[in-house]
């Protein structure tokens, strides 16, 4: 169950030393304070993908990390199955944009990490067993991750968040640092995954394309201070193809356009 209800956030963040310089040099000039969030107001259904597209430093991430509890909003409030978030939520699981692997471990022990409270041994090995086959790493069980490559690396964070069975999952640009084929595989791992286990996903990247073949819906934000400039059902059958479905491409323009780079495709 994961029903998100994001009323009125607003974020701002007063201008802090330990930022990087680049940020602090342009806001100091505008007083210091810097307007991320501005009046989000979302619905998130049940079982939905949703994904998030916006320029660089619009405050996806920040949105990211108020809905899942480590951040507070300066204003409005985040509610998942209708009780407000306060603080981080177990049943709310965060892939994180940079590889969350612990490298002094297995495979196996990084996703049993998530299993640390659950009692019986047995029943818990041949959980992790059958998570690691369904991420295709049943063979990896024993490696490091310094022995995978990235695509394995991120099947085993997903089986990590997966083996938790959360209400709902949250990724981050989770195809960052893979190459093009890895990328492809990985994103349509990620759609196979959502069609079985339909979890509430909502899935932050900064390409078009991800978002158009995995979305069942599509919010675009604006830049800083942030609101959303477009909300969108995407009602498509799967598997998704650009070849076969000129709808498909025609939205592809009209968000192309919306992001700024309207002769792009
Ligand atoms: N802890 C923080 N303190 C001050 N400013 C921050 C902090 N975190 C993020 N910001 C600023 O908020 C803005 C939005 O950041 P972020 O949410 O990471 O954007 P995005 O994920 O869309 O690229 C950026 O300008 C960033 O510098
Ligand atoms: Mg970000």
């Amino acid at each position: 169950m994961g029903h998100i209800h994001i009323q009125n956030i607003g974020k701002y963040y007063l201008n802090n030393r330990n930022m990087p310089r680049s940020t602090q040099d342009h806001d100091v000039l505008q007083g210091g304070k810097i307007d991320v969030l501005r009046n989000i107001e979302l619905q998130l259904e049940d079982g939905d993908m949703t994904c998030f597209l916006g320029p660089s430093g619009c405050g996806k991430t920040t949105l990211l990390r108020i809905i899942a509890g480590f951040e507070k909003p300066t204003e409005g409030r985040v509610s998942i199955n209708a009780e407000p978030v306060t603080q981080p939520n177990a049943n709310c699981i965060f892939v994180f944009q940079q590889g969350g692997l612990l490298p002094w471990m297995t495979v196996k022990e990084n996703v049993s990490l998530g299993l640390r409270n659950m009692a019986a041994e047995e029943g818990k090995e041949s959980r992790i067993k059958e998570y690691l086959e369904i991420v295709e790493l049943e063979d990896f069980g024993d490696h490091y991750p310094h022995q995978l490559s990235g695509g394995m690396k991120k099947r085993a964070e997903l089986a990590r968040a997966l083996v938790i069975n959360p209400g709902m999952l949250i990724m981050d640009e989770p195809f960052t640092g893979l190459d093009f084929l890895t990328h492809m595989k990985m994103r349509e791992e990620v759609v196979n995954m959502h069609e079985y286990f339909k979890k509430t996903t909502l899935v932050v990247t900064h390409d078009i394309d991800d978002a158009l073949i995995m979305g069942d819906r599509i919010v675009i934000f604006s830049e800083r201070p942030s609101t959303i400039i477009f909300d969108r059902k995407i009602d498509f059958s799967r598997p998704r193809n650009f070849e076969s479905n000129p709808d498909l491409n025609t939205l592809r323009s009209e968000l192309f356009f919306m992001l700024g780079v309207p002769y792009a495709v």
